[in-house]
């Protein structure tokens, strides 16, 4: 009886922590400032500038290419669960950035250096839409 009652329970708690563990199999690592100081800055300053030192071989159009799709994929990180600070405008702020990192990398792909500045509208729109509403102490721009 004893071995029995042992077992149900072992059962009911090994049932919960895997259910849990389903819920959320994320397990964010960097803190969110991490994420903007070491993915998400150094790879947008990647395609604001490129004007600067445009890439002229394979190698170099290689790096905007990474770039572009680590920004892209870090809107997906800020949406995680456990990141996301609410479902609303930080999911709709997040999108933004996965939208214009995907189409500076499908522009990177193709080699079209033109495509990624025409972008940069859209980029810093994609940072500042989200600072204004949640990053502490951003200054917000007059109406
Ligand atoms: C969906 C929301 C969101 C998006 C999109 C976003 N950020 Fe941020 N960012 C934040 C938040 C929140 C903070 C404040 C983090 C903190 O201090 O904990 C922040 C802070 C920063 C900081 C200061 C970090 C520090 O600790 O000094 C930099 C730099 C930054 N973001 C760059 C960018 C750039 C560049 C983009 C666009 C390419 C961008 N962010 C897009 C939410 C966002």
């Amino acid at each position: 009886m004893r071995i029995l009652g042992f077992l149900l329970i072992a059962g009911v708690v090994l049932t919960a922590s895997v259910s849990l563990a389903q819920q959320s199999p994320f397990q964010p690592v960097g803190t969110m400032s991490q994420l903007m100081v070491d993915i998400i800055y150094p790879t947008s300053d990647d395609l604001f500038y490129i004007g600067r030192t445009p890439p002229s071989n394979d190698r170099e159009w290689g790096v905007i290419e990474r770039s572009a799709l680590m920004l892209a994929e870090a809107g997906n990180l800020l949406m995680m669960p456990g990141r996301a600070r609410d479902q609303g405008d930080w999911i709709k702020d997040s999108k933004m950035l996965v939208d214009v990192g995907t189409a500076a990398f499908k522009a990177a792909r193709a080699k079209d250096m033109d495509a990624i500045l025409a972008l940069n509208d859209q980029l810093v729109a994609s940072c500042t839409t989200c600072h204004m509403q949640y990053r502490p102490n951003y200054r917000r721009r007059p109406q």
